[in-house]
């Protein structure tokens, strides 16, 4: 047989060609990188109807892990939403820190008190943060299944590499840190020490630039501008928008993720910029507290845990 005619060679070729896509959670989300494809992936591949006697869907545990991670996110962006508001936007616009707390005290019950402050703080970021260390775990897991097997000896299985940590994961455990000391200096200490933290607000915060400039601009510029950087990608991540969720090949693919690498990194500095300004230009500028108020505040610095005693 020669071969095939013009004819017959287009309508074998004609058949449509399909991007890869993934078939089922299990297999997106372990690949042997540890990446997981966007969500907006999931939305265009219909899930696998498999159902459990239970009535709960067939899906793997990184299917449930992801989503906690991701909507656990909303919440406290909720939160983080009135804390810029409070923080910086209002010093921004009334130029006046007693005139800025009042602001802060009357919003702060909706985010302090119960059960607020544990619905949409601690309880969320608690969720947020180990459904991440569990999904590592479960992504190594499946890995040394499939590349070592289970018959495989311990330095077999310690070969297998680990989950790589994106950019924005490592941006996450910094966040953690320095979100987790931030709580500690401005809620947990006054709570420890005086019972209760009713006393605390921006004056605080000032009284602490003031006495401390140099450790309150760095602890200040990196916990605003790592926590804001590692939310705007995330953010852009849930949504499919970072530049590794584009799958376009060729210059036209490389221009566009370009373009989104730029775009979200904008977002992250005139969000982060606009933070610091209110944050630091206008409370870190606010002055010393005077009197007892200030003996108070000097108190509650040096009880902050190691620090303290430097301070
Ligand atoms: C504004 C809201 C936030 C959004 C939208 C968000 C989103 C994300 C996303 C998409 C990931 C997965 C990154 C990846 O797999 O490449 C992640 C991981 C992580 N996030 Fe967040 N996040 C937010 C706020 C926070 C905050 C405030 C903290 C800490 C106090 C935090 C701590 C972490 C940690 C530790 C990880 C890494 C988990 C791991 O990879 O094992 N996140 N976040």
């Amino acid at each position: 047989m020669g071969p095939p005619a013009p004819d017959a060679a287009s309508e074998v070729f004609s058949l449509l060609e399909l991007d890869p896509a993934p078939v089922d959670d299990d297999f997106r989300s372990t690949r042997a990188d540890g990446a997981r494809p966007s969500s907006s992936w999931s939305a265009k591949v219909p899930a696998p109807s498999r159902m459990s006697s239970l009535g709960l869907s067939g899906h793997s545990p990184v299917f449930y892990l992801t989503r906690i991670q991701k909507y656990s996110s909303y919440a406290f962006t909720l939160f983080a939403a009135a804390h810029i508001t409070n923080t910086s936007l209002i010093p921004l616009t009334t130029r006046s820190l007693p005139a800025s707390d009042t602001y802060l005290l009357l919003t702060r019950p909706y985010y302090q008190d119960f059960p607020f402050e544990q619905l949409l703080v601690i309880a969320p970021l608690a969720l947020h943060i180990l459904s991440g260390l569990a999904l590592r775990l479960y992504r190594r897991r499946q890995t040394v299944r499939r590349y070592a097997g289970e018959a495989s000896t311990r330095s077999e299985r310690r070969r297998v590499p680990w989950p790589a940590v994106s950019g924005t994961s490592a941006l996450g455990f910094a966040s953690t840190a320095l979100v987790g000391g931030h709580a500690l200096v401005n809620r947990g200490v006054p709570l420890l020490v005086e019972g209760s933290s009713a006393g605390i607000g921006l004056e605080y915060v000032s009284h602490g630039f003031a006495r401390h400039p140099v450790l309150s601009f760095v602890g200040f510029g990196a916990l605003v501008s790592v926590a804001v950087w590692h939310g705007v990608w995330g953010a852009a991540k849930w949504n499919g928008w970072t530049p590794a969720q584009l799958v376009r090949p060729g210059y036209e693919g490389e221009i566009r993720r370009k373009r989104r690498w730029y775009v979200i990194n904008g977002i992250a500095a005139a969000l982060a910029g606009l933070w610091m300004a209110g944050g630091l230009g206008v409370v870190g500028q606010g002055g010393a507290a005077t009197g007892w108020v200030a003996r108070d505040y000097d108190n509650l610095f040096k009880s902050i845990p190691l620090v303290g005693q430097w301070l």
